[in-house]
């Protein structure tokens, strides 16, 4: 069986053809995976502006998914489902792939899957990799999420905790708009912080030992919290700025400095948290997927911490980290396969929860 998986959430248009293998271990396989990333006209903006997001996944949504269809050599005939992504994300963003992939089923005459973005993202790691030793704890960690996921049997997650304030990615994408780098921030900072020593600077970690108020089932101690971290670059950064009376440019090198410090504490927090995680619920194996898991030194050290710790590590190519619609057919397929569908009264959510 193959499915169409459309994904709009946020500033990348994408279809993907994904398809059934009948093997257990490894249960599916890209047959195509279309994205059309709008950051060229965000970065004008520094950010997501949502109108122009929704805006141009209208003008994208109809020719992206012609050409998954067509390199997956796939007729809608040949289609048992249409998966799409139903929130979280910017609502304008969401409604394009909602009203396209509602229309299309419709029109095709196939049954339609709602998949949440999160899910999608953990099944990346399965797509990519095949299934994961059960249970398995899993960061997902994007520019708009940092949480920390739970899965005992296939399909379910359990939510353990997520970040109090900024995304870990969002958190890169501020700090590298206070240093003047552009926008997204964390392949840009990535790529800096190889040149700088990431000791240079003082910066603060962040260790919760609390409930959040606004979350009083979680435990609180695995949380994140990276705002104060960015305000803690952004006094470093001023503070150089006005000792000196011509307000010189950082150079270089203290750029790469503050590159380098701000990754190792970031990756620092996500990689302890992870662990512990791991510890306390005796998982089987650990994963990191969402945009963030791009980055070279987190990859680098879930890597040589699992070799440390014996425990089996998964994590997405780079083109499966980043949104995809992929990802959006595999969480699809799961839960076809577990006998979900949607009916057509189906509406967006921004705030949907896992
Ligand atoms: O998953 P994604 O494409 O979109 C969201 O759902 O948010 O993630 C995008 C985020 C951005 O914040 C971007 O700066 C970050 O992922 N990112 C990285 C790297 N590549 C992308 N962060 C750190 N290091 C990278 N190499
Ligand atoms: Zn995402």
């Amino acid at each position: 069986m193959r499915i169409l998986g459309i994904e709009t959430s946020c500033d990348e248009t994408s279809a993907a053809v994904v398809e059934e293998t009948g093997d257990a271990a490894t249960p599916w396989a890209i047959r195509s995976n279309v994205i059309a990333s709008q950051v060229s006209i965000h970065r004008e903006w520094g950010g997501v502006v949502p109108e122009l997001a929704s805006r141009q996944h209208i003008r994208d949504i109809c020719g992206v998914v012609e050409r998954a269809l067509d390199e997956a050599r796939t007729a809608w005939t040949g289609l048992g489902a249409i998966a799409v992504t139903q929130g979280p994300g910017l609502v304008g963003s969401l409604l394009i792939g909602v009203s396209f992939a509602k229309a299309a089923a419709a029109a095709a005459g196939l049954p339609l899957v709602a998949v949440h973005h999160l899910a999608g993202h953990i099944e990346s790691l399965v797509l990519q990799n095949g299934e994961m030793p059960l249970p398995a704890v899993v960061l997902v960690v994007s520019g708009g999420h940092t949480s920390l996921y739970l899965v005992e049997q296939p399909g379910a997650y359990q939510l353990l905790s997520r970040t109090r304030d900024d995304a870990a990615g969002e958190a890169y994408d501020k700090v590298a708009k206070l240093l003047g780098l552009g926008y997204p921030g964390g392949p840009v900072i990535d790529r800096l912080a190889a040149a700088g020593n990431d000791r240079a600077i003082q910066l603060p970690t962040t260790r919760l030992t609390h409930a959040d108020r606004n979350a009083p089932e979680l435990k609180g101690d695995l949380d994140f919290s990276f705002s104060g971290l960015k305000t803690a670059v952004l006094r470093h950064v001023r503070g150089r700025e006005t000792a000196n009376t011509f307000r010189p440019a950082l150079s270089d090198q203290e750029i790469a400095d503050i590159c380098a410090t701000f990754q190792r504490v970031v990756v620092t927090s996500l990689i302890e948290r992870l662990f512990d995680a791991a510890r306390r619920y005796q998982a089987r194996s650990v994963g990191i997927s969402g945009g963030v898991s791009a980055n070279s030194r987190l990859r680098a050290e879930l890597q040589e911490r699992g070799v440390r710790r014996e425990i089996p590590t998964f994590l997405p190519s780079l083109k499966l980290s980043t949104d995809n619609a992929a990802m959006i057919g595999a969480a699809g397929l799961r839960k076809f396969r577990a006998g979900h569908t949607a009916s057509f009264d189906l509406n967006a959510d921004a705030a949907l929860a896992l």
